[in-house]
């Protein structure tokens, strides 16, 4: 049988190359255009890479026309709905689901890693009280690496483990102590009794010295379906492919620079707006809309050409038709409307937002529908997590998926550094 190739020709000269077309197990194949240059002498041109694939990867699958995510072959539904994060985060770094015993030395590790060093702890008092834990979080992250210059170097398998599972261990610790610093209140340590989501809800909302937590009626304890609700959203942002923060770390990593430095980028990329950032950016919008009546109004500016105001949670690169992450959020939300209280004002104005939005020709022509981020803000204001915290719960889910992509491209023998090229049109 003969190879399937692509033939482009050059109409100046007439002078024509062939390429061979490679395909995946799923979805598109791509043309392997590694020689183009070398070939032609002239440069591909695809900013915002539309069209490009940056490297093979086996962990996760997006079929953006029918709304499809998996992780490792397992549909998102099944694992949000039938698995916990913890199974989740085992599946993504060893490519299959843990056996009990697996999933019970998995567990009592993290529990264990979720300490950090004392010097550690004290970077946080040069933050200002008011900064953003996001930039604490980023900026812990790299001081972390100085902590660890052992995983520099990663020769064998248990070396990655140990250096994924402290990562992923801590992360929760960092963002609650960021979260906690930016209120000036004392840090709850870790506690090695409490399962990874729970420890980290009540190392967000526990008073110092017990296991008092405070709530909107006064002192009350963190309930079940809470930890459930968060630790769905965690398994929700898990992995996402070859997404802006996850080239980010990519990229970093191709530099040879230390895997929690690459992380620590991840972390930046994902804050802002257009990527990580809009779950914040959704409430704060739905707060300044403020009322159903002013919905059509925000509605007109989004389509408006010359206003740069976008409907926050709406688009996004990949899914075309839905995002299957936002359809389990709107199931969870509604299920969890009357036990949680969730805030109804802010549902109504989300709803009506969603309801004209999902006929209005602007929004259908150009695939505008609501993305991961239009849901999870409702669910996170009645788990009590204030706004500024909603991109660090982001990066505590996407922190397995960052370092097992981290894993994949050094393991992977055609990765080279990440270096473009560009059309130059300066003097
Ligand atoms: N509101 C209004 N119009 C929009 C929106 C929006 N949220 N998103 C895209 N559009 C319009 C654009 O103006 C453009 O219109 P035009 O063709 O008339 O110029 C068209 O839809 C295509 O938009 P692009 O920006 O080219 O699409 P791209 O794939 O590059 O961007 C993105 C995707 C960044 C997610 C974009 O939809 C957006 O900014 N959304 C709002 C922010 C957001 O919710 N981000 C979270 C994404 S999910 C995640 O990262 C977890």
């Amino acid at each position: 049988m003969n190879k399937a190739t692509v033939t482009l020709t050059d109409n100046r000269s007439g002078q024509s190359y062939e390429y061979d077309i490679m395909d995946g197990t799923r979805g598109p194949s791509v043309v392997d255009l590694r020689s183009f240059f070398a070939d032609t002498g002239m440069f591909t041109y695809d900013p915002g890479y539309t069209s490009t694939a940056s490297c093979s990867s086996q962990i996760t699958f997006i079929d953006g026309a029918k709304g499809e995510l998996r992780y490792r072959g397992i549909p998102i539904e099944k694992l949000a709905t039938e698995h916990s994060y913890l199974e989740t985060c085992y599946l993504l770094l060893n490519g299959e689901l843990p056996s009990k015993e697996a999933l019970q030395d998995f567990d009592l590790e993290l529990r264990h890693r979720a300490y950090i060093h004392e010097n550690l702890r004290l970077l946080f008092d040069a933050f200002p009280n008011n900064a953003h834990p996001m930039a604490t979080l980023s900026a812990t992250i790299t001081a972390l690496a100085s902590f660890h210059k052992e995983h520099l170097t990663l020769d064998n398998d248990a070396d990655y483990h140990t250096m994924a599972s402290r990562l992923l261990a801590k992360m929760p610790t960092i963002a609650a102590f960021a979260y906690r610093h930016s209120l000036g209140i004392p840090f709850i340590q870790p506690d090695i009794d409490l399962s990874f989501t729970k420890n980290f809800l009540t190392m967000m909302r526990a008073y110092p010295g017990g296991k008092m937590h405070l709530g909107p009626n006064g002192h009350e304890e963190i309930k079940e379906v809470e930890v459930r609700a968060l630790d769905t959203i965690f398994t929700l942002h898990a992995d996402h492919e070859q997404n802006a923060s996850t080239t980010v770390v990519r990229g970093v990593a191709s530099t040879g620079a230390h895997p929690y430095v690459a992380i620590s980028s991840g972390i930046a990329a994902l804050w802002g707006r257009a990527h990580g950032g809009a779950n914040e950016s959704v409430i704060a919008q739905l707060e300044m809309i403020g009322s159903v009546e002013n919905v059509e109004k925000y509605i007109a500016r989004a389509k408006d050409p010359d206003d740069d105001f976008r409907l926050m949670g709406f688009g996004h690169r990949v899914y075309k038709n839905f995002d299957p992450r936002a359809k389990i959020l709107k199931t969870l939300q509604d299920e969890l409307k009357e036990e949680l209280q969730l805030d109804s004002r802010l549902m109504e104005i989300a709803g009506k937002i969603e309801e004209i939005a999902l006929r209005d020709e602007y929004f259908v022509s150009r695939n505008l529908y609501p993305n991961i981020d239009f849901y999870t803000g409702i669910i996170l204001t009645a788990l009590q997590i204030p706004k500024n915290m909603f991109t660090p719960i982001f990066v505590i889910g996407r922190t397995v998926g960052w370092i097992t992509q981290w894993i994949e491209f050094k393991k992977d023998p055609q990765s080279k550094i990440a270096r473009p090229r560009q059309l130059y049109t300066g003097a």
